[in-house]
């Protein structure tokens, strides 16, 4: 850069001073995130949403309340699959269920849930396994619109066909379609699946622990989180967890480096499924 790196410097300044706004004008705390993935979703944001500058984006996100689920929009990621990366829940279902059948009762905690495809997905392994009416699920997240979608468990028809193959390799004892209706390019998944889902809006860089849970699931969140957040997320889990309770990761993420590391050992490794410890 000609000027010796200054307009990259201005824009740093720019996004810390956004996000120190997101944060004290609406307690959403994005500062610890990893710096590259968001400086490249706020330039995406800047970029569509046509302003010139952060500082403008800033002064509208201040004084404007609509633009705050806008802007979560986009420093969010809404990716999500029914039954994504099949493995795992096969390892759910294969090394965890059998202790998980010892409890009369359970707590589950899908926590960065998005849309819903991994409550559903975990719901309808419980009922495969018929654990189901022991069992509340707690699923959340901080994007309230993802949320709502969440709670609709409405999706796209032509989705479905990825669903029911992810579904099948995860060793599915039923028919996915057993569990939606189809109608107008839409996918409902049947409301009788929410019967035992608490939806809450529950922030791991902000919140606190949620008492006495059996298995955690948490894929494809800590990725986005430094280091320091990462170990407050996965000290929350550990102090959320019931003695052996089951912590589960995405396949990007691991213990490896976590200063919680010792707090659990490997159960499912390739599977990144993790029991808490004694300890
Ligand atoms: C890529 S999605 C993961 C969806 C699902 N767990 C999966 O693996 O398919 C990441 C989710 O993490 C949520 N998220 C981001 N920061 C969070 C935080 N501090 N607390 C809880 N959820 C958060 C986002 O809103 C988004 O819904």
């Amino acid at each position: 850069m000609s000027d010796g790196g200054l307009p990259d410097k201005v824009e740093d300044i720019e996004i810390r001073l956004l996000l120190e706004a997101l944060h004290q004008r609406y307690h959403y705390d994005f500062r610890n995130y990893a710096q590259a993935s968001i400086k490249r979703r706020l330039r995406q944001a800047r970029e569509q949403m046509q302003y010139r500058s952060f500082s403008a984006m800033q002064e509208d996100l201040l004084h404007d309340p609509l633009m705050l689920p806008r802007l979560l929009g986009y420093l969010t990621v809404q990716v999500s699959e029914l039954f994504r990366d099949p493995s795992y829940f096969r390892a759910i279902r294969e090394k965890v269920v059998p202790h998980l059948r010892t409890y009369p009762s359970l707590r589950i905690w899908i926590a960065g849930c998005s849309t819903g495809e991994e409550l559903y997905s975990l719901v309808i392994l419980f009922r495969e396994e018929g654990l189901e009416q022991r069992t509340i699920f707690y699923a959340t997240d901080i994007n309230q619109d993802a949320l709502a979608k969440a709670e609709a468990g409405i999706y796209d028809l032509d989705r479905i066909q990825l669903f029911t193959e992810n579904h099948r390799k995860s060793g599915g004892k039923s028919s996915l379609s057993d569990y939606y209706s189809a109608a107008y390019g839409k996918a409902s998944f049947d409301k009788s699946l929410r019967n035992h889902v608490v939806f809450s809006d529950h922030s791991l860089v902000t919140d606190a622990v949620f008492a006495e849970m059996h298995l955690i699931s948490c894929r494809n969140v800590l990725i986005y989180f430094n280091r320091a957040l990462q170990d407050r997320a996965v000290g929350l889990f550990s102090d959320s967890l019931t003695r052996k309770g089951f912590l589960g990761l995405g396949s990007k993420e691991s213990l490896r480096f976590s200063r919680h590391a010792g707090s659990f050992v490997e159960w499912a490794r390739d599977d990144k499924l993790y029991q808490k410890t004694d300890a």
